[in-house]
């Protein structure tokens, strides 16, 4: 097989960003890809571009496969810019006139994003575009995860490019799921938490089509990671039971702490509720990273948050895990606060609030405590652990 080539006359042609530590508020400790696929056929379409800053090394791929100019045609199957950015610089070299395929909000965005009046061709849903022996088949997938959304299928092959579905933060050697094994996994299972978590029902509902639709899939090419060849059924299958978000007998007790006496009160919240037998995990806001924390309360049922009173307030490592965790939506969680405090002692309704707003069942009204725990305090807090371990069970 040829360097880029993932199957006969189709190519991986996108770029590795090692370096990257940093997606949008996401921390990608592995690095990115932003992959693109090239189709070689009577007609040659470019799936997708790279991050702007990746657009040479793009074209570079691809120049050691055919001469850029000789593409006929880009589906652009997403709008943001970590996989249209490239686009600029890869219509001026391959021509300006050549046509984008994308979806009808496709066109709006990419408009907005570039202000360039190129040749858009919007497609519906179920469209399709021959180029020769193979087909194209266009399937919106709308707010999967942005309005102008879709996959691009391509039947004679059973591949499926799905843009960011099914993908990974995760830049290696390894290109394919069977290359990596089990160790991608986690990686995927973050991406899904920190990406799509909020569209969970969207994402059933699309299995749900795809299996009526009969899409047979042998490979699943997302934009993002490696490619499932060996076993697309595997996130197929990760996919279905992170969307129902049932969660496990798992508890997760996040906090911030100022002189430790809050991060006291998390250790003993854990303790109490592993004594009632469930897994329980005390995460600390300053040393994990807020889109790990997010992944951790997938798939827990306890989501319990503490923090010390600071000027009539929560710690603001605390506000911002939370008002990310409220985005993302999650569901099926119960929920309590706790906190240490000096004379006002606010954070504990602060929190308590803001899980009321995310819809938690409330399992108890919460736990404060002036300075600095003493024994009845360190007692009450394992109870008020014991308390939530049963909440659970
Ligand atoms: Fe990988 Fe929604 O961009």
């Amino acid at each position: 097989m040829k360097q880029f080539e993932i199957a006969e006359g189709i190519y991986s042609v996108g770029a590795v960003d090692w370096n990257i530590r940093d997606f949008h508020g996401y921390s990608t400790q592995n690095g990115s890809t932003y992959n693109a696929y090239l189709i070689v056929d009577e007609q040659i379409a470019l799936v997708d571009t790279v991050k702007k800053e990746f657009s040479e090394q793009l074209l570079d791929n691809v120049s050691e496969i055919v001469d850029p100019k000789k593409i006929d045609c880009v589906i652009s199957n997403h709008t943001e810019m970590d996989h249209s950015g490239g686009l600029p610089r890869v219509m001026h070299k391959i021509g300006e006139d050549k046509p984008i395929y994308c979806s009808q909000m496709g066109q709006k965005n990419l408009a907005q994003h570039f202000g360039q009046k190129w040749n858009y061709r919007a497609v519906e849903n179920g469209g399709e575009l021959s180029l020769g022996k193979r087909t194209l088949k266009f399937l919106e997938t709308r707010m999967l995860h942005w309005p102008d959304s879709m996959f691009t299928y391509l039947p004679e092959d059973k591949i499926l490019f799905s843009s960011d579905a099914f993908g990974q933060h995760y830049a290696g050697p390894k290109k394919f799921d069977d290359q990596i094994g089990d160790a991608i996994m986690p990686h995927a299972k973050k991406y899904f938490a920190n990406i799509l978590l909020l569209y969970s029902a969207k994402v059933l509902k699309l299995i749900e089509t795809v299996q009526k639709l009969g899409l047979e899939i042998s490979m699943i090419c997302p934009d993002h990671g490696v490619i499932w060849r060996k076993d697309p059924g595997r996130i197929l299958e990760a996919y279905s039971r992170w969307g129902k978000q049932e969660p496990k007998r798992k508890a997760v007790v996040i906090y911030d702490t100022m002189w430790h006496s809050t991060e006291i009160m998390a250790e003993k919240i854990v303790r109490g509720i592993a004594d009632e037998g469930v897994d329980a995990r005390p995460l600390n806001l300053r040393k994990w990273h807020r889109s790990d924390v997010m992944t951790e309360v997938m798939d827990s049922k306890a989501v319990i948050v503490g923090s010390p009173t600071l000027n009539n307030n929560l710690f603001p490592t605390v506000s911002d895990f939370l008002t990310y965790m409220k985005g993302l939506k999650p569901k099926n969680k119960i929920g309590a606060a706790f906190g240490s405090y000096g004379w006002s002692g606010e954070s504990v309704n602060l929190i308590r609030d803001e899980l009321e707003k995310m819809k938690f069942k409330i399992v108890d009204p919460g736990i404060r405590i002036q300075y600095v725990p003493d024994p009845e305090g360190i007692d009450a807090c394992i109870e008020f652990g014991r308390k939530i371990g049963k909440a659970i069970a």
